[in-house]
């Protein structure tokens, strides 16, 4: 861990900064970032997407674009009305990056500092899995309203959400919620089956003393549409999940607008 606080950031222009994170990967976190971000777009918000994900970016492949030339290039890149920075748009995603801690640390804070987003209502940081050096550093420097944490209900997924609350809670980053995905999936009758477990997102939001955000549902529907560049609840605005999607962007700007977002109690477990 760095000795060093790095120092905070100032947009502005951004009103709120919330980031999306859960302590293990594959659990949807880019997929929420990416939907959410559209969902506020879509209920009338102007919205940045950031992925701070530096070894593994998947921005890009979810809107639908890929490498550019940076020196005719204006970053961010606008896609479907959103403002989006990644560093896929700069290296090729399947080149490994062998870049140290410091290093990825300075490009997340030039995405910050030296990208113009203007004005947005949000801007939604999708960051890298786990609580390592990367994520610390994020939410220190970046002016973070709060955090979403995603979670799968299995109980792994459950231990590294619970390691990321409690990261949050060390820097002083209010939870804004804790949202579970693929939590069930839902067949042609209506008949609901779970997957992965039942209830371990809403239990983990109550032991954390955080709100619960919501569960989504399984939808294969939503790898297709990141596979093809477009996010499923700009897609298919009528599918459950996109719904889901549009009522979890309202729970999440409410949560953030609160005006005691930033004074809630900060988590000690
Ligand atoms: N609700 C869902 N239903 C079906 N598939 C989903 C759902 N949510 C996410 N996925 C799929 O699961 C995979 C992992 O999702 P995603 O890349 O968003 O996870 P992540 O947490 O960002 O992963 P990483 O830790 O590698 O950054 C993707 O293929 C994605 O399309
Ligand atoms: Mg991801």
């Amino acid at each position: 861990m760095n000795a060093q606080m790095p120092s905070k950031v100032s947009l502005p222009g951004v009103k709120q900064v919330i980031a999306v994170a859960s302590g293990k990967g594959g659990v949807g976190k880019s997929t929420v970032a990416a939907n959410l971000a559209m969902a506020l777009h879509i209920s009338g918000h102007a919205v940045g997407l950031m992925d701070a994900d530096i070894y593994g970016p998947s921005v890009p492949i979810m809107f639908g674009l890929g490498m550019v030339d940076p020196k005719t290039t204006v970053f961010p890149i606008e896609k479907y009305g959103i403002r989006l920075m990644s560093m896929g748009f700069l290296v090729d995603v399947n080149q490994a990056v062998i870049w140290r801690g410091p290093k990825v640390a300075q490009a997340v804070q030039s995405f910050l500092t030296q990208i113009d987003w203007g004005q947005l209502d949000y801007l939604i940081i999708d960051l890298p899995p786990g609580t390592g050096d990367a994520q610390l550093t994020l939410s220190q420097s970046a002016p973070l309203t709060g955090a979403v944490v995603v979670t799968t209900p299995g109980e792994v997924s459950l231990i590294d959400a619970r390691k990321g609350v409690k990261m949050f809670g060390e820097v002083r980053v209010p939870i804004l919620g804790i949202v579970e995905n693929m939590s069930y999936f839902e067949d042609a009758t209506g008949t609901k089956t779970p997957i992965f477990g039942v209830g371990g997102g809403a239990r983990l939001a109550q032991e954390s003393d955080v709100a619960f955000l919501g569960e989504l549902p399984i939808d294969p529907r939503v790898a297709q549409c990141c596979d093809q560049g477009e996010p499923i609840v700009r897609k298919y605005p009528d599918a459950a999940i996109a719904r889901s999607y549009m009522a979890l962007a309202k729970t999440v700007a409410d949560a953030a607008n609160k005006p005691t977002a930033t004074a809630l109690p900060f988590l000690q477990l």
